[in-house]
């Protein structure tokens, strides 16, 4: 698979049936995320892959009510990392960005590794950091949510979530969000 066809099979998939996760996988995820680009090379990520049983159960804790379905991920990939260990530029704080390069590395190998990686935002942080033993300065950016898809529709699943199974929501036109030599917007 090449990096096109990576991207264009990515899907923020929702129901997952069980996949057997090793140190392999780990090292191969985490050394992918390792070699994304990053302000002065400070690569400010930081990862806990989570998949013990009963470590994935205390961290389901913390999972909003609508993102019940990453219950069934097998592995939730914890993304965090400190403001200061990055590039502050006046006004410019650019460790959000390098770990959303890192993150986007994971989902991309991952996918071509045959898996989906879900990266969510609806958790309580406080929740979460506790059950994984993050510092309360670093923040908590996403939680990846690792499985094999299966076209499974789950009861509990609400029309969009449904929706979004069974297709791609739609994006905007090109013409909506790029420029030639000039911002128009
Ligand atoms: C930062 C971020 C936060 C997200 N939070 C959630 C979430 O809490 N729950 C959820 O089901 N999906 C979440 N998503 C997935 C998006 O809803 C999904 O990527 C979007 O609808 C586009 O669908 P697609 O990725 O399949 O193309 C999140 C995605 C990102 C990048």
């Amino acid at each position: 698979m090449d990096v096109k066809e990576a991207i264009m099979t990515r899907r923020a998939y929702r129901s997952f049936v069980p996949v057997t996760i090793n140190g392999d996988l780990v090292d191969d995820l985490a050394g992918c995320a390792g070699l994304a680009p990053s302000c002065n090379n400070f690569q400010p990520w930081r990862f806990v892959f989570v998949y013990g049983p009963p470590a994935l159960e205390k961290l389901h804790e913390a999972l909003s009510e609508g993102n019940r379905w990453a219950k069934d991920a097998s592995l939730i990939i914890a993304a965090f990392a400190r403001r200061q260990d990055d590039c502050t530029l006046p006004g410019r704080d650019y460790f959000l960005l390098d770990v959303g390069m890192a993150v986007a590395f994971i989902i991309l190998r991952a996918t071509e590794l045959g898996l989906v990686a879900h990266s969510i935002a609806g958790y309580d942080e406080k929740k979460a950091k506790q059950a994984l033993g993050i510092p309360d300065d670093m923040l908590l950016i996403t939680l990846i949510n690792v499985g094999k898809h299966t076209t499974e529709l789950k009861p509990y699943f609400s029309e969009n979530q449904i929706k979004g199974e069974q297709g791609r929501p739609p994006r905007k036109s090109i013409g909506e969000y790029t420029f030639i030599d000039r911002y128009t917007g």
